[in-house]
């Protein structure tokens, strides 16, 4: 699909055919093009847990305030950060020249090192990058998506078993859209919010 189509078809759908299921195939698919998305140093911080089961998916619904397009949706992904994602990096760049892996490994390693702000802040960055990546590659499939912020995050890692070093950043309910989507909600104008070379400077013309 053409992108410019692609993003103003894209919309966050609440309301899901909840007799469609999603393909292990499909699944594959889509996270092949999820993992192409950029992230720091290449550091791929981000882990996907699909719920697709119908029980899982009415457990992770309580964990999620509720919400019924996390059970109506074929599936419900929870979009995971792994903050010691740094700790990888000998793995990661193991066949990359040693003239240049010998001196970005350890640069990497020190870098994140005793900073748990910035691994968190990091794991976020990244991960949401393949978030929208996700929401992008499933609307080109034919599929509708919706982010979710509102749940609770200790009760969705113990759901799916995330150890304290994972955080569950968002969940992406992912599915057939029914129904009739409202409006677009309206978005402040570029005038607002872009500014030429400094917050104080004017919006471009
Ligand atoms: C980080 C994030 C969290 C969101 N959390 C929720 C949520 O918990 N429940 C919900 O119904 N929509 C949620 N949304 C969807 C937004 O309300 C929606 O993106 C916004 O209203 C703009 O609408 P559009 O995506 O259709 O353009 C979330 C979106 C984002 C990006």
């Amino acid at each position: 699909m053409e992108f410019e189509k692609l993003v103003a078809e894209r919309r966050s759908v609440s309301r899901f055919d909840p007799g469609h299921s999603i393909s292990d195939a499909e699944l594959k698919s889509l996270f092949e093009q999820v993992v192409l998305s950029p992230s720091s140093f290449n550091l791929q911080h981000w882990r996907f847990v699909v719920v697709r089961d119908a029980e899982n998916k009415a457990k992770l619904r309580k964990a999620a305030l509720g919400q019924a397009q996390v059970e109506q949706a074929s599936a419900t992904i929870v979009v995971i950060g792994k903050l010691d994602a740094h700790t990888d990096a000998a793995t990661l760049y193991a066949d990359t020249p040693p003239e240049v892996r010998d001196n970005l490994v350890p640069m990497i390693e020190q870098f994140y090192a005793d900073k748990p702000q910035l691994q968190r802040d990091e794991a976020v960055r990244s991960v949401s990058l393949a978030a929208m990546t996700l929401m992008y590659a499933a609307r080109d499939m034919g599929y509708a998506t919706g982010p979710l912020i509102g749940f609770d995050p200790q009760a969705v890692s113990d759901l799916i078993g995330l150890d304290g070093n994972h955080i569950p950043v968002l969940l992406i309910a992912i599915g057939k859209q029914v129904g009739d989507l409202r409006p677009r909600s309206a978005r402040l104008p570029v005038s607002e919010v872009v500014r030429l070379e400094t917050m104080s400077g004017p919006g471009p013309t």
